[in-house]
């Protein structure tokens, strides 16, 4: 900090999982796994205590709450990054892509599963231009990658 005192606050990563994601480890394990958004979770807590950082992880299965909480990393105290998995409406949501543009706290994409290599539909990604960046294709490491990059990001900005 600028007036030498040591700012020992932690900023959050905020992790959003978007639909059909609570039903991680059950759900198509071929496709997405067998671990669960739980242990995706508690994993991801553990990490961000060796990176320093708080990680808040919300689910939810109504783009409507998902927006909620995009917008609520604008208020005090807010999430100063975002690892997204947005799920099926990264391949239809305007709005979702209208509020990542939105708000300041740069956004990952994430996906489990590699989206190029499935069916045509999910090539697309009608929010990966308003992302900071995008992980697809690693199972649960995509969280991982996404949670240091955001890290990473949070990193920068405080010392620019
Ligand atoms: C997903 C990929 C999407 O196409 C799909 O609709 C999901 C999960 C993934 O993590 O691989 O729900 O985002």
């Amino acid at each position: 900090m600028r007036d030498g005192t040591i700012n020992t606050m932690k900023k959050t990563v905020l992790v959003l999982h978007g639909p059909n994601l609570n039903l991680l480890g059950a759900r198509e394990p071929a496709i997405y796994g067998r671990d669960t958004l739980e242990s995706i979770n508690a994993r991801l807590r553990t990490l961000g205590e060796e990176l320093g950082v708080a990680v808040e992880a919300r689910q939810s299965n109504h783009e409507g709450a998902l927006l909620d909480a995009l917008h609520q990393t604008g208020a005090a105290g807010g999430a100063a990054a975002v690892v997204l998995n947005a799920g099926a409406l990264t391949h239809t949501s305007y709005a979702l892509r209208d509020a990542i543009a939105a708000i300041a706290a740069p956004v990952i994409e994430v996906h489990l599963s590699n989206t190029q290599a499935r069916e045509a539909w999910r090539h697309h990604s009608v929010i990966a231009a308003v992302c900071a960046g995008s992980i697809a294709g690693f199972g649960a490491l995509s969280y991982a990658l996404g949670l240091r990059a955001a890290a990473q990001l949070i990193n920068e900005q405080a010392s620019s």
